[in-house]
């Protein structure tokens, strides 16, 4: 469902889809109840207890042990399950673990699609952890749907979707995939990573993906003080199938990170507006500096799939990779002299973040693929905060000065 929100960023957000409706009031609101407490408490409390006390044997208040259940957990999970437009949504105690208890519910010799740019952790738990359990992954670029329809295979039994892709920023059309898939067979479960858009900005459920994954380490939380993973979902049996896995694998998050990223969630809609904003200013200045060879920034019209996000997203998240002109040494200096933002992995918070994804996140995707992907020496991936824009961009400015002395 859309509304005519009215963005106050002017025509920042125009051509895009609509806000979700009510999207504020639920994040603030749904899960959050005070009337679920005999303290009528406003702000859910921290419910660190491991077990609850049964009235008799088996005759429990909805909750026995913190594993398989938790009540600020239940907190969480509604919320995010409101702002996905999903009916269940199952935490994680990271964004991998998310993945890892997907694949879970697949069995030797089934296989996996996989889109060829993902997070590089991602790559690594299907390339060197699942192949170990006789799963076969295929990578595809999804961007081309036809690639998608060849890679898949009588046993194919997942679909993994990143999009925009992490680093490369591709935007894959999650409609036409997840169609594409389940004409081909109802029993494969596509998954989309929607971590870079977080809840705000795209409905993966709704374009037809079966699941909808986040490490909400990012974004979700929002404030880099959590590491946690998300699951949204509407189809019952799937779900049943995954909260039996949360409990029988075991990992959940703690009560008191999803006291924080429940809390996170509560400025998601200001978070993310405010992020595209800065992000838009910034990939402007790049865009037009001499120094600069490349910006992919899917909220600039230079985007090759710039009309594809507009039609499937409601926004453009914080996210922007470009190529430095030069050589490895440039990416360098740029990064080592950059004052305000600080060079770190991760993503998403308030806080601005600048990285080289062959050194650092992308160093477990081996080098041939990364080359092929064009992970270069020159990329260099931003995180752009909600920080005053002028001060983002004169950052990079003096940062680039240092790299590059003299404008050529
Ligand atoms: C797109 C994406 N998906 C998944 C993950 C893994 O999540 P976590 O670090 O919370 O395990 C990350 C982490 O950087 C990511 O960027």
């Amino acid at each position: 469902m859309a509304q005519s929100n009215k963005h106050e960023a002017g025509d920042l957000f125009a051509g895009f889809r609509t806000a979700f409706k009510s999207f504020a009031t639920d994040a603030i609101h749904i899960g959050q109840e005070p009337e679920q407490w005999s303290s009528m408490a406003v702000v859910p409390p921290i419910s660190l207890s491991t077990t609850f006390k049964q009235h008799s044997p088996g005759n429990h208040a909805g909750f026995e042990y913190s594993r398989s259940g938790n009540p600020t957990r239940n907190c969480l999970e509604k919320a995010v399950a409101a702002l996905d437009g999903a009916k269940h949504c199952l935490a994680f105690a990271s964004g991998l673990a998310a993945t890892a208890t997907i694949t879970h519910m697949l069995k030797k010799g089934d296989g996996i699609v996989c889109m060829d740019d993902v997070y590089g952790g991602t790559n690594r738990y299907f390339q060197r952890v699942a192949a170990g359990f006789g799963l076969e992954t295929t990578f595809a670029d999804c961007t081309k749907p036809e690639l998608l329809k060849a890679a898949l295979k009588p046993n194919t039994k997942l679909v993994w979707i990143e999009t925009p892709t992490n680093p490369m920023m591709k935007v894959v059309d999650i409609k036409a995939c997840s169609d594409l898939v389940h004409e081909h067979s109802k029993d494969i479960v596509v998954v989309v990573d929607n971590t870079f858009m977080s809840s705000y900005f795209q409905r993966p459920l709704a374009l037809g993906a079966d699941i909808c994954m986040y490490s909400a380490t990012k974004y979700m939380n929002g404030h880099s003080d959590v590491v946690m993973g998300l699951v949204s979902l509407n189809n019952d049996d799937l779900n049943e199938r995954l909260r039996f896995l949360q409990n029988a694998i075991g990992g959940v998050p703690s009560p008191f990170d999803c006291y924080l990223c429940n809390r996170g969630l509560k400025t998601l809609h200001l978070r993310m507006e405010q992020h595209f904003k800065n992000a838009m200013a910034a990939a402007k200045f790049l865009e037009a500096d001499p120094r600069v060879e490349r910006v992919i920034f899917p909220g600039l019209p230079s985007h090759p799939q710039y009309d594809l996000m507009k039609k499937q997203c409601t926004g453009c998240p914080g996210m922007i990779t470009f190529y430095i002109k030069g050589k490895l040494e440039h990416a360098t200096t740029f990064l080592s002299n950059l004052k305000m933002f600080a060079v770190a992995e991760s993503l998403g918070g308030y806080e601005s973040l600048a990285e080289h994804p062959a050194i650092m996140t992308h160093a477990s995707v081996p080098e041939k693929e990364r080359a092929v992907l064009g992970i270069s020496d020159t990329l260099i991936r931003l995180s752009v905060g909600l920080e005053d824009a002028a001060d983002i961009i004169e950052d990079l400015d003096q940062a680039l000065n240092v790299a590059h002395p003299k404008k050529n």
